[in-house]
C-alpha cells in the first residue's frame, strides 16, 4: 500500500514553480515520476505535475533508507518529496526547464502509489495512435501538450465570463431533458420512465428556451451550454459539443455582430496578446460563394474563383459548353506557383475534386520556363486558351484549375479545391488569423430529393424586409437576417435575428410545408408565448470546442475536449454506448428488436 498523507505533509511548491530564488529554502512536492535515473553513487528523479518538471536528487549525503527507496522507484509512480532547493553544479544545468538551474536535495521520500508501465510514455507531442490515446485518455490527458489545451479551455472560458457578464447578460440554465429543438441534425431521445411510450430529447441547441427568455424580459442571456446532434462526425464536429450561446432583446443584426466582435477582440487580447485593429470585415453570402465557392472561406490565401462562362459558352468543347447550356457554369482558379505541382499531384487533384460530385477537373501548367500543358486547351481555339488565361490573370509559374458543372458543384468543388491546394503548398499558418462575417444567408434551402424547403438556419430565423415580398412568388431568393462568423475557413459561430411577428411566422412554417397543426404541436409553447408581447430579439452562438481549436492552432476538436468520442460516435474509454440492463429496459417499457443480419 501506499504511503498515506497526514496533516505533516503539506505541498509548499508545485514542481514547475522553483527556481533559484529558492535556493536554500526546505520545500516539499508531489507529483508523478518523468523518470529515474540510476548511476549508481548517484540517483536523480524528474517530478512531474501539471505545472513542470523539477529534479529530485540523492547522493552518498543522502540517508540510506530514503537512497534505497529512491533507487525502487520506476516512472509514474507518484511521490512526495521533502528537502532543501540548491544549485546544480556548473555543467548539469538544464537550460531546456525553468527549474534547470536547481535542483532538491531529498530528505525524505514517500511512495504515494506505485504504476505498472503505462501503455504509452507521457511525453509532449506523443506519436501515439489516436485510439490508443483515446482508450487511456486519463494517461493521455497527463501529457503536457493536452494539459496545456484543457487549461487554456478553462481560461477562455473564464474571459467568456467575464465579457458577457460585464456587458449585462445574465447566466442562466436551460435544460437538458427537453422537446426536440430544431437545429436540422437528428436528436437523441431518452425515454421516461414514468410516461412509457415517450421520450424527451436533448437539446440541438437552447434555442426555444433562449427565445422564450426574452419574452421573460431578461434582455440579454448567455450560456456555456452543452448541445447534442446526432450526426456523422468529422474532425470538427462531435456529437455532444459545447456553444457560448446568448441572445439578445431590442436589437438588429449590426447590434448583434458588434456585441460579439468585442467578445473576439477581447479573447484575442487577453488570450493570444494579438490587436485586432478595427471592424472584422462582412462579407454577403452571395460574395462568398462567387469568390470562394464557400460560404465560411479561409480569406488566408488568394487562388479566388473566377467566372469562365462568358468567354467560353460558345466554344466547341462539349464539357464546357454544355454545363453552361444547362443553366451552370464553368469557373476556375489560378493557383499562384502552383506550377510546380507534377502531373501525378495533379491527377490527385483530379480525383480529389470528384469527391465533391466534379465530373472531371481541367488544368493548365505553365511552368516557369514558358512550357504550357493542358488537359483541355486542345479542345479550344487559341483566343479561348487566351481569354481563360487573362480572365485568370495567369504567368508563367502557374496552374489553372477549371470545373464545368451545376453551380452548387462547381461551387462545392472549387471551394474545396483551393483549400486543398493552399495545404499542399504549406500557406496556411494556423496562427494567421483571418476573420469574417458572412451576411445576408438564404433563408431557405430546396431539397431536390425531398421536393421541398428546409429552413438554412432554423424556422425562428427572420427574414431580411426588402425579400419578404418573394416569401410566397420565389421563396429561394429570400435572404435572412443570418450571420456567421468564420475564422480560417472554419463556420466558427452562428445566429440570426428571429422572426417575432406571428404573420411571418405562420406564413414561414407554410412554406417550410408545416401545417397549422403540426406547428401547434411542435412549436405552439413558443408560438403562444409570443402572444403575450415578445420583444425583438436575435442572437448567436459560438462553437466553444471549435473556438479554442483554433485559438491554439490545432486541427481536432478532440484536442480540447477533456473525453470525446470518435467517428462512430463511441468513446473508447468506457466503452460507451452500451447495452442496459435488461430490467431497465423493462422499467421503461422498451424492447430492443435485433438487427436483422
Ligand atoms: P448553429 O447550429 O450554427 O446555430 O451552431 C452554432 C455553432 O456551434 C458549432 N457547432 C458544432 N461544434 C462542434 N460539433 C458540432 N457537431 C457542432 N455543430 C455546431 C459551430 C456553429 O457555428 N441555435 C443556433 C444559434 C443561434 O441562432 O443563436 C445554433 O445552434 O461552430
Ligand atoms: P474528356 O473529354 O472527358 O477526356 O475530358 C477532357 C478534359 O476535361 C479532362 O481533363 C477532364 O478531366 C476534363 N473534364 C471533364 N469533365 C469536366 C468537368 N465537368 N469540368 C471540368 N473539366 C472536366
Amino acid at each position: 500500500m501506499g504511503y498515506l498523507l497526514t496533516q505533516n505533509d503539506k505541498r509548499t511548491h508545485m514542481c514547475g514553480e522553483l527556481s533559484a530564488e529558492n535556493v536554500g529554502q526546505s520545500v516539499c512536492v508531489m507529483g508523478w515520476v518523468q523518470k529515474q535515473r540510476d548511476l549508481g553513487a548517484l540517483i536523480f528523479i524528474d517530478l512531474r505535475d501539471r505545472t513542470g518538471i523539477v529534479q529530485l536528487a540523492f547522493d552518498d549525503a543522502t540517508d540510506r533508507a530514503v537512497f534505497d527507496r529512491a533507487f525502487s522507484i520506476r516512472s509514474e509512480y507518484v511521490l512526495c518529496a521533502k528537502g532543501t532547493v540548491r544549485r546544480r553544479g556548473e555543467g548539469a544545468v538544464n537550460k531546456n526547464i525553468p527549474t534547470g538551474e536547481v535542483e532538491i536535495f531529498v530528505e525524505w521520500l514517500e511512495i504515494l502509489s506505485a504504476a505498472q508501465t503505462t501503455p504509452f510514455e507521457i511525453v509532449e507531442d506523443s506519436r501515439v495512435n489516436a485510439e490508443l490515446r483515446l482508450k487511456h485518455r486519463y494517461l493521455d490527458l497527463r501529457r503536457p501538450d493536452m494539459q496545456r489545451n484543457i487549461i487554456a479551455r478553462s481560461r477562455i472560458s473564464k474571459i467568456v465570463r467575464d465579457y458577457y457578464a460585464d456587458n449585462g447578460f445574465i447566466d442562466i440554465e436551460t435544460p437538458n431533458l427537453c422537446k426536440p429543438t430544431p437545429e436540422g441534425a437528428r436528436d437523441y431521445l431518452v425515454p421516461s420512465r414514468v410516461h412509457k411510450g415517450k421520450f424527451y430529447a436533448l437539446p440541438q441547441s437552447p434555442q426555444l428556451y433562449k427565445q422564450l427568455l426574452m419574452v421573460s424580459g431578461f434582455d440579454r442571456y448567455f450560456q456555456i451550454a452543452r448541445c447534442y446532434r446526432d450526426e456523422d462526425l468529422r474532425a470538427d464536429r462531435q456529437p455532444e459539443f459545447t456553444q457560448i450561446d446568448t441572445e439578445m432583446s431590442f436589437v438588429t443584426e449590426d447590434d448583434v455582430m458588434r456585441m460579439h466582435e468585442g467578445f473576439i477582440k477581447r479573447v484575442f487580447k487577453e488570450f493570444l496578446g494579438k490587436e485586432i485593429e478595427g471592424d472584422v470585415l462582412r462579407m454577403p453570402y452571395a460574395e462568398a460563394m462567387d469568390r470562394f465557392g464557400s460560404d465560411k472561406p479561409d480569406m488566408r490565401f488568394g487562388f479566388e474563383l473566377k467566372n469562365l462562362s462568358g468567354a467560353l459558352k460558345d466554344c466547341d468543347f462539349g464539357v464546357f459548353a454544355g454545363a453552361i447550356a444547362n443553366g451552370g457554369s464553368v469557373r476556375g482558379i489560378n493557383v499562384k506557383g502552383g506550377a510546380r505541382f507534377s502531373r501525378k499531384e495533379i491527377d490527385s487533384l483530379v480525383e480529389f475534386v470528384k469527391t465533391y460530385g466534379a465530373k472531371g477537373l481541367a488544368w493548365l501548367k505553365w511552368a516557369e520556363n514558358g512550357d504550357v500543358s493542358s488537359s483541355f486547351a486542345k479542345f479550344l481555339t487559341e483566343d479561348e486558351v487566351a481569354a481563360v488565361k487573362a480572365c485568370l490573370e495567369a504567368e508563367a509559374g502557374d496552374l489553372l484549375l477549371i470545373v464545368a458543372d451545376k453551380n452548387d458543384t462547381v461551387f462545392a468543388a472549387l471551394g474545396a479545391l483551393r483549400c486543398e491546394c493552399a495545404k499542399r503548398m504549406n500557406l496556411l499558418d494556423p496562427m494567421d488569423f483571418k476573420l469574417l462575417w458572412v451576411t445576408e444567408f438564404p433563408l431557405l434551402e430546396y431539397s431536390e430529393e425531398d421536393g421541398r424547403f428546409y429552413a438554412k438556419h432554423h424556422p425562428f430565423t427572420a427574414p431580411m424586409d426588402e425579400d419578404l415580398q418573394y416569401m410566397d412568388s420565389d421563396p429561394g431568393r429570400v435572404r435572412a437576417k443570418a450571420y456567421d462568423f468564420v475564422m480560417n475557413g472554419t463556420e466558427v459561430g452562428g445566429g440570426s435575428i428571429r422572426i417575432h411577428d406571428g404573420a411571418i411566422q405562420s406564413k414561414m412554417f407554410e412554406v417550410l410545408g408545416l401545417s397549422r397543426e403540426e406547428a401547434e404541436l411542435k412549436f405552439g409553447y413558443l408560438l403562444d408565448a409570443f402572444k403575450y408581447g415578445v420583444p425583438p430579439h436575435g442572437g448567436l452562438a459560438f462553437g466553444f470546442d471549435r473556438l479554442v481549436t483554433l485559438l491554439l492552432g490545432l486541427e481536432d476538436i478532440r484536442d480540447v475536449i477533456a473525453f470525446p468520442k470518435v467517428q462512430n460516435a463511441s468513446e473508447l474509454m468506457t466503452k460507451a454506448p452500451s447495452e442496459p440492463d435488461p430490467k431497465a429496459l423493462e422499467e421503461l417499457g422498451l424492447c430492443v428488436v435485433a438487427e436483422e443480419e
